[in-house]
């Protein structure tokens, strides 16, 4: 063991002397090329080009989503390739350019932009090869299949069918903005098992969309649970291990060519605050008291439905038990935890059943909204071009995204809409996105995005919080309190509301926690180190034992496919603050989850000015000013306060608990391994750190 951290000290000592200048405060290797005058020329051309480059991109990966063919797969990536082509090229204009010579900082600005956030520092043919590795880690998740609980073993001749690229506009399908808000009150069907449902095929070809997750989400019966927990998990992690660990060296190495420490470092860049890691770890502590709050109810409830399967009365949950493959959003368990179940609940699907509405008529709704707040109506190319329903011809992917075409006439929308609350908020949702795109389509191509990675889901959901509150769907004539409790409909709803956006916040929080630790420390217990966050973080434990030949990381989209994902725990939080200072200007009293901000011209002044903005400004500038100077950082206390009801009601619930959070024993921690790489990972740190600074005083 001490040779082991002999040995690793030593090597970070050589990385450190390699890359002193990733020490420095300026993260840039800067080019030599001073000449201001043709940076500014350089910058004029790039943005007509990159225009016209994202319009061709995604324009043909709208055509293959919408027309899934061999012919259009063919297209988009031909496109693609492209793309990336240009990419490279832009990079190394831009890249010679002494950035700190050029006068104007909103120039300087964009060129940082397109050095910082690239790979394009690889030689070309590691830079090829990443490219290679992250569609083939892709297409090993998308072509996963199991068979059905007690079948015969996975058919190996089964034609793969998995695709490139093309989730650009979307989010994580999981990530509870896109998810099916459904607050259920009709009593909980008993769950079919595959053998009589028809729904599931006979055959070795269950996917994680849609079988995996509907039996995850409703079936009840424990060792079913695990069968698919488990089965999805050899079927993913395992098979791309090896791809993902030479994943972690190159887009290392592009991140110190480019002037960074490491991989994680470069993706943090784009938050541009110097403490973001903690920052976003203070962030997290003041939400876990509310989430242990939730998490010791649920414990209680699941106890209660599965006796024992692992579960303790002060312990760490199962994580197979929670409705979800990676136990990041709780909602499908709604009818074991829910408050007061003989309680009608907030689900006007039927009244706009009975009401005749439309997917037309939903997003001309959805419309009026916006417009009422003084923001924009839809360009008449968004209803000529959209896809709004379901099309009769098969071959069309149907997740709800935005699409912006870059060439700010064209914006459209893709959507299966089905008439029902869920897909109503959805509507909504991605409308604001579109609003987003039409207030800042006079900037720059380079701005043309949120102001930090977290920006356009925040404010998407932040504008939808309104949509499904009572006050708002009575006004529409959608609901009508007069007969129920109004305490025991609000704690429904807000128990809803939290198994979605407070169950997910420790798991979008150690995601890129773990990915951090990965680009920083190594590869080495990667799988322990998984669950030794998740245990910290979430409170949650594997089912069954876990070892190093098992890869559950890898059966997480965001991480074999490279995207960042720390994004969705601070927009989680930022919804609530944007809602609560448009709420604020709207004039609103009161629960903060009662507040509407249809019609307040106030509420959308605020809005529009954090979008017209789009990226090119820092988000603590945006935040400073549409806080009036209060704060510059995304803050929890929103969230907290919309939550403050539900959390009294727990508290009196969980009055007899052992304990309110988990107590972890030798038992949970054996299951995935004793861990040495913490302590040593920690030493190393440390020394990286002096290296650094003896490193910048022999400069
Ligand atoms: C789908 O794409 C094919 C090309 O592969 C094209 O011929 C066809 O017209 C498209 N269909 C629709 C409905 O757009
Ligand atoms: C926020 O403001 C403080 C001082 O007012 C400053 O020190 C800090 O760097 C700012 N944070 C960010 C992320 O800009
Ligand atoms: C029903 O809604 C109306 C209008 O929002 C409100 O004034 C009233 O207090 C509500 N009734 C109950 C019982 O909460
Ligand atoms: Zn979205």
């Amino acid at each position: 063991m001490n040779a082991n951290k002999g040995a690793t000290v030593l090597h970070l000592i050589l990385i450190a002397f390699y890359t002193r200048y990733a020490c420095a405060d300026d993260h840039f290797k800067m080019g030599v090329n001073t000449n201001a005058a043709e940076a500014m020329q350089f910058l004029r051309e790039y943005d007509r080009e990159a225009s016209g480059m994202c319009y061709r991109v995604t324009l043909s990966q709208w055509k293959f989503v919408t027309n899934i063919t061999e012919h259009n797969r063919r297209r988009m990536a031909e496109e693609l390739a492209l793309s990336s082509k240009f990419e490279r090229l832009s990079w190394r204009k831009a890249a010679a350019f002494d950035v700190s010579r050029v006068p104007d900082p909103q120039a300087r600005r964009q060129l940082m932009k397109i050095v910082q956030s690239s790979r394009a520092a690889l030689p070309e043919d590691k830079f090829t090869e990443l490219q290679q590795l992250i569609s083939e880690m892709k297409e090993i998740y998308n072509s996963a299949k199991i068979c059905p609980f007690g079948q015969k073993p996975y058919d190996p001749h089964v034609p793969k069918v998995g695709y490139l690229g093309a989730e650009k506009q979307e989010d994580d399908r999981n990530y509870p903005g896109h998810q099916q808000y459904k607050l259920t009150n009709q009593p909980y069907q008993h769950y079919q098992p595959y053998q009589d449902n028809a729904e599931y095929p006979n055959y070795c070809d269950m996917q994680l969309d849609p079988e995996i997750t509907r039996i995850l989400a409703h079936s009840r019966i424990e060792s079913e649970l695990l069968y698919v927990w488990k089965s999805f998990r050899d079927q993913t992690g395992p098979k791309l291990k090896n791809s993902f660990m030479r994943y972690v060296q190159l887009t290392n190495q592009a991140a110190v060519d480019t002037g960074f420490r490491d991989a994680g470092e470069q993706m943090r860049a784009a938050y541009e605050d110097p403490s973001f890691r903690a920052s976003a770890e203070e962030v997290y502590n003041q939400v876990a008291p509310l989430y242990k709050q939730l998490h010791a109810h649920v414990r209680r409830r699941l106890l209660q439905r599965y006796s024992s399967h692992g579960l303790r009365a002060d312990g760490p949950i199962p994580a197979h038990l929670l409705g979800n493959m990676w136990a990041q959003n709780w909602k499908s368990i709604m009818d074991l935890v829910m408050p007061f179940p003989s309680s009608p609940s907030l689900d006007v699907t039927s009244e706009m059943l009975r009401q005749g509405f439309t997917p037309l008529r939903m997003f001309q709704m959805a419309e009026e909204f916006y417009t009422s707040m003084g923001l924009k109506a839809l360009p008449p190319e968004f209803w000529r071009a959209s896809l709004l329903a379901r099309p009769q011809r098969a071959g069309v992917q149907c997740t709800a995204s935005a699409w912006d075409f870059c060439n700010r006439i064209d914006y459209r929308i893709k959507q299966c809409t089905e008439v029902s609350m869920q897909d109503l908020v959805s509507t909504h949702h991605e409308m604001a996105h579109i609003q987003y795109y039409l207030h800042y389509a006079e900037q720059p191509q380079l701005f043309r995005d949120g102001a930090n990675p977290a920006f356009h889901e925040a404010v998407a959901n932040a504008a939808t919080l309104s949509v499904y509150n009572a006050p708002h769907l009575q006004r529409l004539g959608l609901y009508n309190n007069k007969s129920h409790d109004q305490y025991e409909v609000s704690m429904n709803f807000l128990m809803a509301m939290a198994l979605e956006k407070v169950a997910y916040l420790p798991f979008a929080f150690m995601v890129d926690q773990w990915r951090w630790s990965v680009f920083e420390d190594g590869v080495q217990d990667m799988n322990a180190r998984w669950w030794q966050m998740k245990l910290r973080y979430q409170g949650v434990i594997p089912p069954i034992p876990r070892t190093e030949a098992d890869f559950d990381p890898g059966s997480k989209y965001h991480i074999i496919s490279d995207q960042e994902y720390v994004k969705y725990f601070l927009a989680t939080v930022l919804e609530f603050q944007i809602f609560e200072q448009m709420c604020r200007a709207a004039g609103h009293a009161g629960h903060l989850h009662e507040c509407d901000v249809h019609r307040s011209r106030d509420a959308g002044r605020l809005l529009s000015e954090i979008m017209q903005a789009g990226s090119s400004k820092p988000a603590s500038e945006i935040i400073r000013t549409m806080t009036r100077g209060k704060t510059n950082r995304i803050s929890p206390e929103a969230i907290v306060k919309y939550f403050r009801p539900l959390e009294l009601w727990l508290r009196v619930q969980n009055r007899e608990e052992p304990v309110v959070g988990w107590n972890s024993n030798a038992d949970d921690v054996k299951l995935f391994a004793p861990l040495r790489a913490a302590a040593i990972s920690r030493t190393a740190s440390a020394i990286l750190l002096i290296v650094c600074i003896a490193n910048q005083l022999l400069l």
